[in-house]
């Protein structure tokens, strides 16, 4: 999807930025991790072929993504936004007859990351943007019967189990966004702050470079005012 192409999303413990062919190569190697490809129902790919996929997650109308970094990570602008990558987040549109119907997914790849709080955040965030921006109305997460860490987290996020499959050995859990529900997820998001991505992360490149002259000069000039 377009409409996220240049936002940057800053939560609480995260900042949320669109899926770049930047971070390709740090999410391949998530994803040769068999625990992972578990977990998150996906078959490996090549290199070439997760290219692919994220230009069609940016491309396709019916898909939206976004990144995860750790936010204190990422607040040191001496350290690359690949290096904060921590999972991604996203809205998949299935039911072409109503664009209000939603798939949610979400993964933390790094394990130190799992289990603080990022992934229930995280889900509110891109719930709140799914019904602010998309206009969604319902959403589903469909999730392995074996993954009871996620299917405790829909749980909370007040997510009800719809149906069993038990050929894929699956779970889909559904939650429909009523007035209090839309109340609820825009006060969440009251909070988090948007922004232009081109202009952070340039801001952040220059902020890097700034260091590396005030440093060169350290022999006793100096450095010019960059403001
Ligand atoms: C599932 C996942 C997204 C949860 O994110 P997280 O950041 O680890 O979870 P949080 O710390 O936000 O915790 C959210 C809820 O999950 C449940 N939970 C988290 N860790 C748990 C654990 N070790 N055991 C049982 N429940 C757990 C709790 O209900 C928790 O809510 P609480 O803290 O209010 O009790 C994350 O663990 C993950 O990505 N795992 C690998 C990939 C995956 O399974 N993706 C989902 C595919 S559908």
């Amino acid at each position: 999807m377009k409409i996220n192409e240049n936002t940057l999303l800053e939560g609480n413990k995260v900042v949320l930025v669109p899926y770049n062919a930047e971070h390709v190569p740090r999410y391949h190697e998530w994803m040769k991790s068999p625990e992972l490809q578990q977990l998150t129902a996906s078959e490996p790919l090549t290199l070439e072929q997760e290219y692919d996929m994220q230009r069609s997650w940016r491309e396709d109308d019916d898909k939206c993504t976004f990144i995860i970094l750790d936010k204190q990570r990422w607040a040191d602008s001496r350290v690359d936004e690949e290096q904060c990558m921590v999972g991604d987040v996203n809205i998949f549109l299935t039911d072409p007859t109503d664009p209000t119907l939603a798939e949610l997914e979400i993964m933390i790849a790094e394990p130190g990351h799992r289990g603080k709080g990022i992934g229930k955040e995280v889900t509110r965030m891109m719930m709140s943007y799914g019904v602010a921006k998309l206009g969604v109305q319902k959403f589903e997460a469909k999730i392995g019967l074996n993954n009871k860490v996620s299917i405790a987290m829909f749980k909370k996020l007040h997510f009800q189990e719809v149906s069993v499959c038990q050929v894929f050995r699956e779970v889909t859990l559904r939650a429909t966004v009523d007035e209090s529900v839309r109340a609820t997820l825009l006060e969440d998001f009251a909070h988090v702050e948007e922004r232009d991505y081109g202009q952070t992360r340039s801001g952040r490149r220059g902020h890097v470079s700034r260091r590396g002259a005030q440093k060169t000069s350290s022999c006793g000039a100096e450095p010019p005012s960059l403001s």
